[in-house]
Protein backbone atom coordinates (compact mmCIF):
# COMPACT_ATOMS: atom_id res chain seq x y z
CA UNK A 1 0.00 0.00 0.00
CA UNK A 2 0.93 3.40 -0.48
CA UNK A 3 2.59 5.26 2.47
CA UNK A 4 0.47 8.30 2.57
CA UNK A 5 -3.04 9.28 2.14
CA UNK A 6 -3.79 10.03 -1.96
CA UNK A 7 -6.60 12.16 -2.68
CA UNK A 8 -7.90 11.84 -6.81
CA UNK A 9 -9.63 14.41 -8.56
CA UNK A 10 -10.34 15.57 -11.86
CA UNK A 11 -7.55 17.71 -13.28
CA UNK A 12 -7.76 21.58 -12.60
CA UNK A 13 -5.54 24.58 -14.46
CA UNK A 14 -3.65 24.33 -11.17
CA UNK A 15 -2.34 21.22 -12.40
CA UNK A 16 -0.81 21.09 -15.36
CA UNK A 17 2.57 22.80 -14.53
CA UNK A 18 3.14 19.70 -12.20
CA UNK A 19 1.97 17.28 -14.73
CA UNK A 20 3.90 18.60 -17.81
CA UNK A 21 7.22 18.27 -15.52
CA UNK A 22 6.23 14.60 -14.81
CA UNK A 23 5.53 13.53 -18.19
CA UNK A 24 9.12 15.76 -19.18
CA UNK A 25 10.90 13.72 -16.66
CA UNK A 26 9.11 10.58 -17.48
CA UNK A 27 9.71 10.83 -21.91
CA UNK A 28 13.57 11.65 -20.87
CA UNK A 29 14.01 9.27 -18.45
CA UNK A 30 12.48 6.70 -20.72
CA UNK A 31 14.77 7.77 -23.79
CA UNK A 32 17.60 7.19 -21.16
CA UNK A 33 16.89 3.48 -20.68
CA UNK A 34 15.52 3.05 -24.26
CA UNK A 35 17.86 5.13 -26.95
CA UNK A 36 16.03 5.23 -29.85
CA UNK A 37 13.32 7.25 -28.08
CA UNK A 38 13.77 10.83 -28.35
CA UNK A 39 13.55 11.98 -25.40
CA UNK A 40 13.52 15.63 -25.74
CA UNK A 41 9.67 17.83 -26.43
CA UNK A 42 8.33 20.81 -27.03
CA UNK A 43 6.97 21.78 -23.77
CA UNK A 44 4.74 24.63 -25.57
CA UNK A 45 2.86 22.14 -27.31
CA UNK A 46 3.03 19.66 -24.35
CA UNK A 47 1.62 22.27 -21.85
CA UNK A 48 -1.51 22.70 -24.36
CA UNK A 49 -2.04 19.25 -24.80
CA UNK A 50 -1.91 18.70 -21.02
CA UNK A 51 -4.44 22.18 -20.48
CA UNK A 52 -6.93 20.58 -23.14
CA UNK A 53 -7.43 16.81 -21.88
CA UNK A 54 -10.25 16.11 -20.77
CA UNK A 55 -11.07 14.22 -18.84
CA UNK A 56 -8.14 13.70 -17.30
CA UNK A 57 -7.32 13.23 -13.32
CA UNK A 58 -4.43 14.03 -11.10
CA UNK A 59 -3.68 11.97 -7.81
CA UNK A 60 -2.08 14.40 -5.05
CA UNK A 61 -0.71 13.51 -1.90
CA UNK A 62 0.52 15.95 0.90
CA UNK A 63 0.43 18.95 -1.49
CA UNK A 64 2.08 16.89 -4.57
CA UNK A 65 1.05 16.11 -7.41
CA UNK A 66 2.38 12.06 -7.08
CA UNK A 67 -0.21 10.64 -10.55
CA UNK A 68 -2.40 11.52 -13.26
CA UNK A 69 -4.13 8.92 -15.78
CA UNK A 70 -5.80 10.60 -19.26
CA UNK A 71 -7.08 8.48 -22.07
CA UNK A 72 -8.55 9.29 -25.87
CA UNK A 73 -11.81 7.51 -26.17
CA UNK A 74 -11.24 6.25 -29.47
CA UNK A 75 -14.11 5.06 -31.69
CA UNK A 76 -14.17 1.39 -33.13
CA UNK A 77 -16.05 -1.86 -33.51
CA UNK A 78 -14.97 -2.04 -29.40
CA UNK A 79 -14.62 1.42 -27.78
CA UNK A 80 -12.24 1.63 -25.34
CA UNK A 81 -10.19 4.22 -23.40
CA UNK A 82 -6.75 4.58 -25.00
CA UNK A 83 -3.74 5.53 -22.47
CA UNK A 84 -1.00 6.86 -24.45
CA UNK A 85 2.78 5.99 -22.85
CA UNK A 86 2.70 9.81 -21.23
CA UNK A 87 -0.95 9.36 -20.44
CA UNK A 88 -0.50 8.42 -17.26
CA UNK A 89 2.24 8.44 -14.40
CA UNK A 90 2.34 7.32 -10.85
CA UNK A 91 5.17 7.07 -8.27
CA UNK A 92 3.40 3.43 -6.77
CA UNK A 93 0.86 1.24 -8.20
CA UNK A 94 -1.21 1.57 -5.32
CA UNK A 95 -1.57 5.43 -6.79
CA UNK A 96 -2.14 3.83 -10.54
CA UNK A 97 -5.45 1.56 -8.81
CA UNK A 98 -6.57 4.89 -7.43
CA UNK A 99 -6.40 6.63 -10.55
CA UNK A 100 -8.29 3.81 -12.72
CA UNK A 101 -11.24 3.75 -10.11
CA UNK A 102 -11.55 7.37 -10.56
CA UNK A 103 -11.46 7.51 -14.23
CA UNK A 104 -13.46 4.53 -15.22
CA UNK A 105 -17.21 5.69 -14.48
CA UNK A 106 -16.19 8.19 -16.46
CA UNK A 107 -14.66 6.48 -19.47
CA UNK A 108 -17.82 3.70 -19.18
CA UNK A 109 -20.15 6.43 -18.95
CA UNK A 110 -18.58 7.54 -22.47
CA UNK A 111 -19.15 4.11 -23.86
CA UNK A 112 -16.17 2.20 -23.18
CA UNK A 113 -15.96 -0.98 -22.47
CA UNK A 114 -12.08 -0.82 -21.67
CA UNK A 115 -9.06 0.22 -21.81
CA UNK A 116 -5.64 -0.21 -23.79
CA UNK A 117 -2.56 1.75 -22.78
CA UNK A 118 0.65 2.05 -24.00
CA UNK A 119 2.98 1.45 -21.43
CA UNK A 120 6.84 1.47 -21.15
CA UNK A 121 7.58 -2.14 -21.33
CA UNK A 122 9.23 -2.83 -17.76
CA UNK A 123 7.83 -5.16 -14.83
CA UNK A 124 7.70 -2.40 -12.66
CA UNK A 125 5.05 -0.97 -15.11
CA UNK A 126 3.06 -3.75 -16.88
CA UNK A 127 2.53 -5.17 -13.23
CA UNK A 128 1.15 -2.32 -12.32
CA UNK A 129 -1.24 -2.34 -14.80
CA UNK A 130 -1.64 -5.95 -14.19
CA UNK A 131 -2.53 -5.76 -10.78
CA UNK A 132 -5.54 -3.22 -12.42
CA UNK A 133 -6.98 -6.53 -14.67
CA UNK A 134 -5.03 -5.62 -17.35
CA UNK A 135 -3.19 -8.59 -19.96
CA UNK A 136 -0.23 -7.73 -22.25
CA UNK A 137 -1.37 -8.35 -25.60
CA UNK A 138 1.16 -6.65 -27.51
CA UNK A 139 5.03 -4.97 -28.07
CA UNK A 140 6.64 -2.58 -30.08
CA UNK A 141 9.88 -2.49 -30.62
CA UNK A 142 12.48 -0.05 -32.43
CA UNK A 143 15.63 -0.68 -34.53
CA UNK A 144 18.25 1.59 -36.29
CA UNK A 145 18.14 0.83 -39.59
CA UNK A 146 21.80 0.74 -41.13
CA UNK A 147 23.23 -0.03 -44.51
CA UNK A 148 23.88 -3.88 -43.95
CA UNK A 149 23.34 -6.21 -46.46
CA UNK A 150 19.77 -7.15 -46.23
CA UNK A 151 19.04 -10.96 -46.82
CA UNK A 152 17.32 -11.78 -49.63
CA UNK A 153 15.41 -14.70 -50.78
CA UNK A 154 15.83 -15.86 -54.91
CA UNK A 155 13.32 -15.05 -57.53
CA UNK A 156 11.41 -12.91 -54.36
CA UNK A 157 10.65 -9.53 -55.83
CA UNK A 158 9.27 -6.60 -53.93
CA UNK A 159 6.91 -3.67 -55.74
CA UNK A 160 4.86 -0.52 -54.50
CA UNK A 161 0.94 -1.38 -55.23
CA UNK A 162 -1.36 1.02 -55.56
CA UNK A 163 -5.35 1.31 -55.93
CA UNK A 164 -5.77 -1.02 -58.41
CA UNK A 165 -4.08 -4.00 -55.91
CA UNK A 166 -7.33 -3.94 -53.79
CA UNK A 167 -8.31 -7.58 -54.58
CA UNK A 168 -5.31 -9.02 -54.11
CA UNK A 169 -4.25 -6.66 -50.96
CA UNK A 170 -7.50 -7.86 -49.41
CA UNK A 171 -6.38 -12.01 -49.64
CA UNK A 172 -2.83 -11.15 -48.31
CA UNK A 173 -3.77 -8.91 -45.42
CA UNK A 174 -6.24 -11.20 -44.47
CA UNK A 175 -2.81 -14.07 -43.71
CA UNK A 176 -2.13 -11.35 -40.83
CA UNK A 177 -5.16 -12.22 -38.66
CA UNK A 178 -4.26 -13.34 -35.40
CA UNK A 179 -5.50 -17.14 -35.36
CA UNK A 180 -8.13 -17.20 -32.86
CA UNK A 181 -8.94 -13.62 -32.88
CA UNK A 182 -12.20 -11.57 -34.02
CA UNK A 183 -11.23 -10.70 -37.48
CA UNK A 184 -12.47 -7.16 -39.42
CA UNK A 185 -15.24 -7.48 -41.31
CA UNK A 186 -14.97 -7.00 -44.95
CA UNK A 187 -16.36 -3.94 -45.70
CA UNK A 188 -14.16 -2.37 -42.84
CA UNK A 189 -11.23 -4.08 -44.22
CA UNK A 190 -11.93 -3.02 -47.64
CA UNK A 191 -12.16 0.83 -46.37
CA UNK A 192 -9.03 0.22 -44.82
CA UNK A 193 -6.63 -1.21 -46.60
CA UNK A 194 -8.15 0.61 -50.07
CA UNK A 195 -7.25 3.85 -48.13
CA UNK A 196 -3.42 2.77 -47.31
CA UNK A 197 -3.20 1.73 -51.38
CA UNK A 198 -4.75 5.15 -51.94
CA UNK A 199 -2.40 7.15 -49.77
CA UNK A 200 0.38 8.85 -51.52
CA UNK A 201 2.27 8.33 -48.44
CA UNK A 202 2.07 5.27 -47.95
CA UNK A 203 4.45 2.29 -48.80
CA UNK A 204 2.37 -0.51 -49.36
CA UNK A 205 4.55 -3.45 -50.82
CA UNK A 206 3.74 -6.73 -52.07
CA UNK A 207 6.43 -9.46 -52.28
CA UNK A 208 5.79 -11.66 -55.25
CA UNK A 209 7.77 -14.94 -56.20
CA UNK A 210 7.44 -16.35 -59.19
CA UNK A 211 5.16 -14.29 -60.41
CA UNK A 212 2.62 -14.96 -57.35
CA UNK A 213 2.14 -12.83 -54.41
CA UNK A 214 3.04 -14.26 -51.07
CA UNK A 215 3.07 -11.85 -48.68
CA UNK A 216 2.95 -7.85 -47.92
CA UNK A 217 4.02 -5.10 -45.70
CA UNK A 218 3.24 -1.42 -44.99
CA UNK A 219 5.41 1.30 -44.33
CA UNK A 220 4.74 4.80 -43.64
CA UNK A 221 6.75 7.83 -41.71
CA UNK A 222 5.57 8.24 -37.94
CA UNK A 223 2.87 11.28 -37.25
CA UNK A 224 4.79 13.28 -34.81
CA UNK A 225 4.09 11.74 -31.48
CA UNK A 226 6.36 12.71 -28.30
CA UNK A 227 9.05 9.99 -27.27
CA UNK A 228 9.36 8.97 -30.96
CA UNK A 229 12.21 10.26 -33.19
CA UNK A 230 11.27 12.52 -35.87
CA UNK A 231 13.36 10.33 -38.40
CA UNK A 232 11.16 7.17 -37.56
CA UNK A 233 9.43 4.79 -39.86
CA UNK A 234 6.57 2.83 -38.95
CA UNK A 235 6.53 -1.14 -40.53
CA UNK A 236 2.87 -2.93 -39.49
CA UNK A 237 0.61 -5.16 -41.56
CA UNK A 238 3.52 -7.78 -42.35
CA UNK A 239 2.11 -11.28 -43.39
CA UNK A 240 3.50 -13.99 -45.63
CA UNK A 241 1.58 -17.04 -47.42
CA UNK A 242 0.69 -19.35 -44.17
CA UNK A 243 1.81 -21.89 -46.71
CA UNK A 244 5.17 -20.78 -47.18
CA UNK A 245 5.95 -19.60 -43.86
CA UNK A 246 9.19 -20.35 -42.00
CA UNK A 247 11.27 -20.43 -45.27
CA UNK A 248 12.95 -16.57 -45.18
CA UNK A 249 10.19 -15.10 -47.22
CA UNK A 250 9.47 -12.39 -43.74
CA UNK A 251 12.90 -12.12 -43.17
CA UNK A 252 13.75 -10.84 -46.44
CA UNK A 253 10.90 -8.28 -46.87
CA UNK A 254 11.59 -6.87 -43.82
CA UNK A 255 15.21 -6.36 -44.25
CA UNK A 256 13.79 -5.24 -48.22
CA UNK A 257 11.38 -2.97 -46.69
CA UNK A 258 13.52 -1.45 -43.87
CA UNK A 259 16.27 -0.39 -47.11
CA UNK A 260 14.01 1.13 -48.68
CA UNK A 261 13.04 3.47 -45.64
CA UNK A 262 16.70 3.68 -45.06
CA UNK A 263 17.52 5.08 -48.77
CA UNK A 264 14.72 7.41 -47.95
CA UNK A 265 16.67 9.25 -45.50
CA UNK A 266 14.65 7.14 -41.99
CA UNK A 267 17.12 6.62 -39.55
CA UNK A 268 14.71 3.95 -37.01
CA UNK A 269 11.84 1.94 -37.74
CA UNK A 270 9.10 0.67 -34.98
CA UNK A 271 7.13 -1.93 -35.51
CA UNK A 272 3.87 -3.56 -33.28
CA UNK A 273 3.86 -6.87 -32.98
CA UNK A 274 0.99 -9.35 -31.18
CA UNK A 275 2.97 -11.13 -28.53
CA UNK A 276 -0.15 -14.22 -28.12
CA UNK A 277 2.82 -16.17 -30.74
CA UNK A 278 6.05 -16.50 -29.05
CA UNK A 279 7.25 -17.37 -32.84
CA UNK A 280 6.21 -14.32 -33.64
CA UNK A 281 7.96 -12.50 -30.72
CA UNK A 282 11.25 -14.48 -31.91
CA UNK A 283 10.59 -13.03 -35.38
CA UNK A 284 10.64 -9.35 -34.23
CA UNK A 285 13.63 -10.02 -32.19
CA UNK A 286 15.78 -11.47 -34.59
CA UNK A 287 14.89 -8.75 -37.28
CA UNK A 288 16.85 -6.25 -34.51
CA UNK A 289 13.77 -4.45 -32.93
CA UNK A 290 14.04 -3.88 -28.73
CA UNK A 291 10.96 -3.65 -27.10
CA UNK A 292 10.18 0.00 -25.61
CA UNK A 293 6.29 -0.65 -25.20
CA UNK A 294 4.03 -2.85 -23.67
CA UNK A 295 0.24 -2.98 -25.00
CA UNK A 296 -2.12 -3.67 -22.33
CA UNK A 297 -5.71 -4.04 -21.84
CA UNK A 298 -8.24 -4.40 -19.27
CA UNK A 299 -11.56 -4.43 -18.94
CA UNK A 300 -14.18 -1.76 -17.63
CA UNK A 301 -16.42 -4.06 -15.40
CA UNK A 302 -19.75 -2.51 -13.98
C1 LIG B 1 5.57 -13.45 -38.62
C2 LIG B 1 5.74 -13.78 -40.09
C3 LIG B 1 5.65 -12.46 -40.88
C4 LIG B 1 7.11 -14.42 -40.30
O1 LIG B 1 7.31 -14.71 -41.66
P1 LIG B 1 8.06 -16.08 -42.10
O2 LIG B 1 8.29 -15.99 -43.56
O3 LIG B 1 7.30 -17.22 -41.59
O4 LIG B 1 9.42 -15.92 -41.28
P2 LIG B 1 10.89 -16.36 -41.70
O5 LIG B 1 10.82 -17.68 -42.38
O6 LIG B 1 11.57 -15.26 -42.43
O7 LIG B 1 11.57 -16.46 -40.30
C5 LIG B 1 11.31 -17.59 -39.52
C6 LIG B 1 11.17 -17.16 -38.09
O8 LIG B 1 9.93 -16.47 -37.94
C7 LIG B 1 9.27 -16.93 -36.78
N1 LIG B 1 7.92 -17.36 -37.14
C8 LIG B 1 6.82 -16.67 -36.80
N2 LIG B 1 5.71 -17.27 -37.24
C9 LIG B 1 6.11 -18.37 -37.89
C10 LIG B 1 5.42 -19.43 -38.54
N3 LIG B 1 4.08 -19.45 -38.63
N4 LIG B 1 6.14 -20.43 -39.10
C11 LIG B 1 7.48 -20.42 -39.01
N5 LIG B 1 8.19 -19.44 -38.39
C12 LIG B 1 7.52 -18.43 -37.84
C13 LIG B 1 10.11 -17.95 -36.13
O9 LIG B 1 10.79 -17.28 -35.08
C14 LIG B 1 11.12 -18.37 -37.18
O10 LIG B 1 12.37 -18.51 -36.58
P3 LIG B 1 12.88 -19.96 -36.12
O11 LIG B 1 13.12 -20.68 -37.40
O12 LIG B 1 14.10 -19.63 -35.34
O13 LIG B 1 11.79 -20.54 -35.30
C15 LIG B 1 4.66 -14.77 -40.61
O14 LIG B 1 4.72 -15.93 -39.84
C16 LIG B 1 3.23 -14.23 -40.59
O15 LIG B 1 2.76 -13.73 -41.59
N6 LIG B 1 2.52 -14.35 -39.44
C17 LIG B 1 1.15 -13.87 -39.29
C18 LIG B 1 1.06 -12.36 -39.30
C19 LIG B 1 1.90 -11.70 -38.21
O16 LIG B 1 1.91 -12.09 -37.06
N7 LIG B 1 2.59 -10.59 -38.60
C20 LIG B 1 3.42 -9.82 -37.71
C21 LIG B 1 2.68 -8.73 -37.07
S1 LIG B 1 2.93 -7.15 -37.90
Amino acid sequence: MYREPVRVRPLRPSDVDAVCERVSTRVAAAAQRFPLLEGALDRGALRAAVASVAPAWVARSRGRVVGHLTAALLDGTRRRAWVPPDGASFDDPAVLAALLEAAAPAWRDAGARGFSVWAYDEPDEVGAWEACGACLRARRGVRALSSDDPGSVPGLGLRRAGAGDLQVALVLDRWGDPPGAPALEDDERRREVGALLEDPEVDYLIAELDGRAVAQAVVMALPARRGSRANAVHLSAVAVDPTRRGRGLGAALVEAALERARSAGYAVAEVNWRTVDPRVERFWRARGFAPTHALVEGPLAN
